[in-house]
């Protein structure tokens, strides 16, 4: 069952260095967020705390309103999965199998529901075939596809995706993102950080903006894209569909609605309605 993160006024500092300065979030069943914000914002320490591989110097983190002490830390790994950025820091096995049966084993479940497990996250990756190669002679594309397939073998509701399409080449990164989508569609809530506005404008609801481990800006993407001022601080862009429409209104070619559309394909599809209809009335 999906559930609810929260997290309220967490610190966390490496050694004598703060990174993340007293965040808070609550992020429901289900939602599709992407994390942006410049090189060393503190996104990927923000994630490793999420899931219980750090732990925040103070605040709290909350699963479904049950707050999270040291004994319970667990639940976070098994609750909520990371992908991390370099697979390579990710991937542990001599072999493919071996490697996604990792998680499942740990959390204690006996053979039969590892072999389940595995054999499920193996198809739902397209990893058949791989099974018995070394992780470490696979292609870029090919390890991501594992280090996804190690998370959902754990049945984590909470999957967390760091920079997933950095380092990919375009079919790839097409592909990790057709996973994302189909795991969001699934139920799951999915956080992804990227710098790439485009991915985020089309992917996510809601995009959470970090500066200097805090968090400056919560919304949607169109509220995140329309602050000159955020898109400077977080060292991001502008999504180029949204400055595409916006040229489009100010022709008077698009209407002026509200409407943004997130994919070109709905571009296209609005532009084609407004024109038809204007075509059949006339
Ligand atoms: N293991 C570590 N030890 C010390 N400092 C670290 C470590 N990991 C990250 N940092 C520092 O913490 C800050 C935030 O890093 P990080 O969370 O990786 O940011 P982001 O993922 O947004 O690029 C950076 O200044 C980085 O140098
Ligand atoms: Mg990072």
């Amino acid at each position: 069952m999906p559930c609810k993160l929260e997290i309220k006024n967490i610190s966390f500092a490496y050694e004598n260095k703060n990174v993340l300065r007293n965040i808070s979030l609550s992020i429901d069943p289900g939602e599709k967020i992407a994390v942006m914000g410049a090189n060393g914002a503190g996104k990927s320490t923000l994630f490793l705390n999420l899931n219980g591989v750090l732990t925040p110097d103070t605040g709290d983190i909350y699963l479904d309103g049950i707050r999270i002490l040291k004994k319970n830390r667990k639940i976070l790994n098994k609750k909520v999965g990371l992908v991390f950025q370099e697979a390579d820091s990710q991937i542990i096995a001599s072999n493919v199998r071996s490697e996604i049966s990792f998680g499942p084993i740990n959390m204690g479940l006996d053979r039969q529901e590892v072999i389940k497990r595995v054999d499920e996250a193996v198809s739902y990756m397209s990893l058949e075939g791989f099974e018995n190669r070394a992780p470490q002679y696979l292609s870029g594309g090919e390890k991501k596809r594992v280090s996804i397939a190690d998370i959902l073998a754990m049945h984590s509701d909470v999957l967390i995706f760091d920079e997933p399409m950095t380092a990919l080449d375009p079919v790839s990164a097409n592909d990790t993102e057709e996973i994302l989508n189909k795991l969001s569609a699934e139920g799951r809530t999915l956080i992804a950080s990227t710098h790439d506005s485009d991915f985020a404008y089309r992917f996510a609801k809601r995009i959470i903006v970090m500066c200097e481990g805090e968090v400056i800006a919560d919304g949607t993407p169109y509220e995140i894209f329309s602050q000159p001022d955020v898109i400077k601080k977080a060292h991001i862009k502008k999504p180029v569909l949204m400055t595409v429409w916006e040229g489009l209104i100010n022709l008077d070619i698009a209407g002026n609605d509200g409407k943004y559309p997130v994919t070109e394909a709905e571009a296209l599809e609005m532009l084609t309605l407004k024109y038809k209809g204007k075509e059949s009335s006339q």
